[in-house]
């Protein structure tokens, strides 16, 4: 049975096939209200979500399909202690295709072993986050025009984030990408993503603590939260969490035509008054990913019907 779990199960042309899909039903939205009528989709998270909850719920909707699930581990049977892999298989007696996302890395794959229907990952712990990187890869590619030749700044918590991390990966397999991180030194990208990623696909990077540094070489600036959830302790937290504030001062040096994402939610790294700079991506983020979950949801079931 086909889930997904990490970016790189999908290939390239598979991903192409997506944002095409994805372009179609904006175009056209007409032609898709019915293609997953009968259908049920599961949200199973354990933990917080707005957007990627709501976004997988309202693909679904738009798709003719229903949707049915639970929002915080508490209100499931996993605070009675049952494991992933006893939810995953009582779940597919009742539901088409599970969207999951857990605090623990490893579980949506866990999942996918004991469903027998399709598993995608909504995000596990700071380890993935394929279908945000759907998004992004839509949103670069509308924006952009391609994927390729790009250099690409990842800003903030780029140890915890794993919006960065999937989509390192996925940038990691078109030609001439260049990666800038900027981070603080306690928030820097882990070794196993620079090794395993951009060493092992020769990608050329730099690290740097400066933004305003960075900012005019950038075509894509990917701002991030600092992720408190995954602290040891407030105190770090507190002290790390503005290290980069965006806004107006410091896009100065920035290209005309610079693209500014950003996979919410925000709290201080983007200054509102960036909203209305005709640069800024990340409200444009929102609404491809829905379009883009409606391809995958659309592609997982196609061929879960083989
Ligand atoms: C991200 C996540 O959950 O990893 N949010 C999202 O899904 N768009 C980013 C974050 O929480 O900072």
């Amino acid at each position: 049975m086909r889930s997904l779990i990490n970016i790189l199960d999908l290939s390239i042309e598979e991903i192409d096939a997506l944002i095409a899909t994805a372009n179609d039903i904006i175009a056209n939205p007409e032609r898709y209200r019915e293609a997953c009528k009968y259908k049920k989709l599961a949200t199973l998270f354990f933990e917080p979500s707005t957007r990627t909850r709501l976004s997988f719920e309202a693909a679904m909707l738009e798709l003719g399909g229903s949707v049915l699930g639970f929002s915080e581990a508490n209100s499931s049977s996993a605070a009675k202690g049952e494991s992933v892999a006893d939810t995953a298989k009582t779940v597919s007696c009742y539901a088409d295709i599970i969207a999951m996302r857990h605090p623990k890395e490893g579980a949506p794959l866990i999942a996918a072993q004991n469903a027998t229907i399709p598993v995608i990952n909504a995000g596990d712990g700071s380890h993935n986050h394929p279908t945000q990187t759907l998004a992004d890869l839509l949103t670069i590619r509308r924006e952009k025009g391609r994927l390729c030749d790009l250099n690409i700044g990842f800003c903030g918590d780029l140890k915890f984030g794993r919006t960065v991390h999937s989509l390192i990966a996925a940038m990691s397999r078109y030609e001439g990408i260049q990666v800038t991180l900027i981070s603080p030194e306690e928030l820097k990208l882990p070794s196993y993503v620079k090794k395993d990623i951009l060493r092992k696909k020769d990608i050329p990077y730099t690290q740097t603590t400066s933004l305003e540094h960075a900012m005019p070489s950038l075509d894509i600036l990917y701002m991030t939260r600092v992720q408190r959830e995954r602290f040891f302790n407030e105190e770090d937290y507190l002290r790390l969490k503005d290290s980069y504030i965006l806004d107006p001062a410091k896009l100065r040096g920035a290209k005309s035509d610079l693209c500014i994402m950003h996979p919410l939610p925000r709290v201080n790294e983007i200054s509102v008054a960036i909203d209305d700079d005709p640069r800024a991506c990340y409200f444009k983020q929102v609404l491809n990913g829905k379009f883009i979950r409606m391809a995958l949801i659309l592609m997982l079931l196609e061929e879960a019907k083989r």
